[in-house]
């Protein structure tokens, strides 16, 4: 996919044009007429997606390429799968869409995950003079990194396989990768991690990454990475299963945001936790009534156990908190309430911070990487209240279950700066750019929020 856009360096490419309506009547009143009676045989009208090569001098061809009224640098994603296996260079395109916008979404173009199949697209590649490759790359290369991980299915992308992932993403960047596996966790104080994961087949583990120098501004990524999540012994119906490999779409959207950090050698200190579990059914399943403890000290009544995520969390969010860090984010494909709130397309965020909340937004916006804020309202807390334990972990009433996730989160949080993702992870209708399937969410935004705040 990264090598879809040329450098500057490559000759001998051919021109490509992109179009709207509007500005191939303008280009056709100045082309030969030979050329425009071309254009017009092959009805091209500039609509986005359509695509058509022309003779020019030299034995050379003039490819023309629709992006349709009022177009957006995304729409460019269409084009790449349709160009055929050719080399270009972007001759000419609207002077509102910018250059490093354009590249991106071409690279996002040339996405798909095929290493399951034999079939393999054929993806033209883009020399776009102008744009900052450095940048892109950098986050085309997070975006390939999210979607890989999400599509890949738990038979493959296991507890440990994950793991390894991330050992590997360690190795790439010089970071330190620890792990605590199985019965250490309760050896060493996460009893929920170990609670949810304890019935599968590969053992739950906390997996740690540090990076950087201690002496930098101290951020902490946590990642939600349930590499499969049947529902536990509140087993989900087959609809709502069918999708829940990605349901470590947190851990691959922090792993994604701690690449870009570490790539793009962010001045900070960077401590990524991801707790990893399947949660699966077998005779020692966590069942509902089941009172555990916590990391933090707090007892937890499980009320069902189809929401495990906010437990792992619990856990990975007090050992985060026990560094101090300046600023702790987490991410997590944590309540199909989200999404009926906000859609597959907005990724939701909760904060205390307005600081943060406006530096996130306003990035956000430029790096097309959309989020929406969600309330932690505090007159929802009590429904958190249990009969029996300290804390029970779902509230007594199904509305806002979203929000009252993020208030069971905020209870192991303490003071720390937090910042919380409850993201969809997915495509469930192809859009330019993002096929059906894994995608990333937030981490574009965060990256540059981070990039603009600490970069020298
Ligand atoms: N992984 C799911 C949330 C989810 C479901 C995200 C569908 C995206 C799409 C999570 O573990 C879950 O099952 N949450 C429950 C919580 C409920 C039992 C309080 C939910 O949202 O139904
Ligand atoms: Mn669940
Ligand atoms: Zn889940």
């Amino acid at each position: 996919m990264l090598n879809c856009l040329l450098d500057n360096t490559e000759t001998g490419l051919d021109p490509l044009y992109l179009l709207t309506p509007e500005l191939l009547e303008t280009w056709l009143m100045q082309t030969s007429a030979a050329t425009a009676d071309i254009v017009r045989i092959n009805l091209f009208s500039g609509k986005l997606g359509e695509v058509l090569k022309l003779p020019i001098s030299n034995g050379r061809k003039l490819t023309i390429a629709g992006i349709g009224k009022n177009p957006v640098a995304a729409d460019i994603a269409v084009l790449p799968a349709k160009l055929g296996h050719n080399k270009y260079f972007l001759a000419f395109a609207p002077q509102a869409l910018d250059r490093d916008k354009l590249a991106l979404a071409w690279l996002k173009g040339c996405y798909r995950f095929e290493n399951l199949q034999n079939k393999k697209t054929e993806f033209a590649k883009l020399q776009i003079i102008g744009a900052d490759r450095e940048q892109v790359l950098l986050r085309a290369g997070a975006v390939t990194y999210a979607r890989d991980l999400i599509n890949t299915p738990a038979n493959i992308l296991g507890t440990e396989a994950l793991e390894q992932a991330i050992v590997s993403l360690g190795q790439e960047f010089g970071a330190k990768v620890s792990s605590v596996i199985g019965e250490d966790l309760l050896k060493q104080n996460y009893p929920l991690i170990h609670a949810v994961g304890r019935a599968a087949d590969q053992q739950p583990r906390l997996v740690h990454l540090v990076w950087g120098n201690d002496k930098n501004p101290a951020i902490s990524l946590v990642g939600k990475g349930v590499i499969f999540d049947t529902g536990g012994l509140n087993i989900k119906t087959g609809n709502y299963m069918k999708l829940m490999k990605k349901d470590m779409g947190g851990a691959a959207n922090a792993l994604a945001t701690a690449k870009m950090i570490m790539q793009a050698k962010l001045p900070v200190f960077l401590n990524v936790f991801i707790p990893i579990v399947d949660n699966a059914i077998s005779a020692n399943a966590y069942r509902p009534s089941d009172v555990l403890p916590s990391r933090m000290g707090a007892s937890i009544e499980i009320d069902n156990t189809d929401a495990e995520g906010r437990l792992i969390l619990a856990d990975a969010l007090t050992r985060a908190i026990e560094d101090q860090p300046d600023l702790m984010i987490d991410f997590a494909t944590l309540t199909g309430a989200a999404r009926v709130a906000l859609g597959p397309e907005l990724a939701p965020y909760y904060t205390k911070s307005d600081s943060w909340a406006q530096k996130l937004e306003a990035e956000a916006k430029s790096e097309n990487d959309p989020v929406w804020r969600m309330p932690l309202w505090d007159g929802y807390d009590a429904l958190l209240d249990s009969d029996i334990a300290d804390i029970c972990h779902t509230a007594s009433s199904p509305m806002a279950g979203s929000v009252t996730a993020a208030l069971f989160l905020q209870r192991f949080v303490a003071d720390t700066p937090w910042i919380h993702f409850d993201i969809y992870g997915w495509s469930s209708k192809s859009r330019p750019g993002h096929p059906v399937g894994g995608d990333a969410q937030g981490p574009f935004a965060v990256f540059a929020m981070l990039q603009k705040e600490y970069a020298s």
